[in-house]
């Protein structure tokens, strides 16, 4: 299966726009002078006018991803965000090579524990299937229960469909990548040591860690693509470090995704006879102080909600500093887990996000893949005009 890979050109106004916009806020960041910046916007005109589209230097795609982190609206943890490594892959369009670069690109990041926020942009064509690179399957069964993680459930099915053979059927079969490029789509199962997961234990309670609860060390997210002045590369994973509540609270506890609260109460010996004990709540903060024992002892990086709505305030400080107006969504910045305990929760956020920004893509086995979403995804920096 090959999914068209040359989207509609945007018009050129409106690429010039968005280019011009860019190159200006990249000009001021980076303290040029008018005739640099006068210089650069000449350039890309007539590069715009000879070809319809234009090609973004590397230090001009690097700063966009790093201000598209900056202006990510659902995420608490962007203080850091001008120590995002950028890797400029846009010469690598055949799925081998991209696999090979995003096996890399999990070693790297995952650098030994010290996690360094990582970002690799593919080039014209290339397309990760997987919304993350590092998932569990999920597997529906007759009954209607899943085994694995619920959420994969509909990625699961597509890789079966692509070919994939299935796992052995554990709750935790790490499912392989699906990677579209030149040549069309191909499945690659991850080597074991791009994939460091967490067994989760308790420091005091080990009937806890007998559940045999994990996560992996990594979020890599694979299905955003980053606008960066009128141009659009949809091949562009990125990660930084997990805050344990995505993993204690959601991942693994939510009812639809490993519901392992239950469990966990069983493990604390709590009464779960009626809400009004409150064995889910006691549960959830166990499993959170778990998930932190674990990470630690196994020496991967990870902050808590406490620490990173504190940074998320010194982040409003710093880009009060520099004239700039932070945005967010408060749902998604404030923790699923004691929210009122942090500075977060007394703030308020305009939404909204302007290019240079990242946008969620439609699974690809859904039809009509969102090309309306934005009005400049049409084109990636360098792709042939076909
Ligand atoms: N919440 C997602 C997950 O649990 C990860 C999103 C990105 N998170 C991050 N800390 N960079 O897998």
């Amino acid at each position: 299966m090959s999914v068209a890979t040359a989207l509609p050109l945007p018009a050129p106004d409106a690429l010039l726009a968005e280019a011009e916009r860019f190159l200006r806020l990249y000009a001021d960041e980076h303290g040029h002078s008018p005739r640099e910046r006068e210089a650069r916007l000449a350039e890309v005109r007539a590069e715009v006018a000879r070809t319809g589209s234009y090609t973004l230097r590397t230090e001009e795609l690097a700063h966009g991803a790093r201000v598209a982190w900056r202006g990510s609206t659902r995420c608490v943890g962007r203080l850091p965000w001008r120590s995002l490594e950028v890797r400029d892959l846009r010469h690598v369009t055949h799925p081998d090579d991209v696999f090979a670069y995003l096996v890399s690109h999990l070693h790297d990041a995952l650098n030994g524990g010290r996690i360094r926020p990582l970002l690799s942009v593919f080039g014209p064509g290339v397309r990760l299937h997987n919304d993350q690179l590092l998932r569990y399957a999920g597997y529906r069964q007759p009954g209607g229960t899943v085994v694995g993680d619920p959420q994969n459930v509909a990625l699961t099915r597509h890789l079966r469909r692509l070919g994939w053979a299935g796992g052995p059927g554990t709750p935790w079969d790490v499912l392989p990548l699906a990677v579209e490029g030149r040549g069309g789509v191909r499945l690659y199962p991850l080597p074991e040591d791009a994939t460091c997961q967490v067994p989760i234990t308790h420091p005091d309670i080990p009937a806890l860690g007998e559940l045999g609860l994990r996560w992996f060390a990594l979020p890599v997210l694979g299905r955003m693509t980053l606008e960066v002045g009128g141009l659009s590369f949809p091949a562009a994973p990125f990660n930084g470090w997990y805050v344990q509540t995505e993993i204690a609270a959601r991942n693994l506890a939510d009812e639809d995704r490993y519901d392992a609260l239950p469990g966990v109460a069983r493990a604390l010996g709590l009464d779960t006879s009626r809400e009004r004990t409150l064995w889910r709540d006691r549960a959830l903060v166990e499993l959170n102080v778990a998930v932190l024992h674990s990470f630690d002892r196994a020496g991967v990086r990870i902050t808590d909600h406490h620490a990173v709505t504190r940074q998320f305030v010194r982040f409003e400080e710093a880009e009060a500093r520099a004239g700039r107006e932070v945005r967010g969504r408060w749902s998604w910045l404030i923790p699923p887990v004691s929210p009122a305990t942090t500075p977060v929760w007394h703030r308020r956020y305009r939404g909204g996000e302007l290019p240079p920004r990242f946008v969620h893509q439609p699974p690809p086995w859904e039809a009509g893949r969102g090309e309306a979403a934005c009005p400049f995804t049409g084109r990636q920096s360098g792709a042939a005009a076909d």
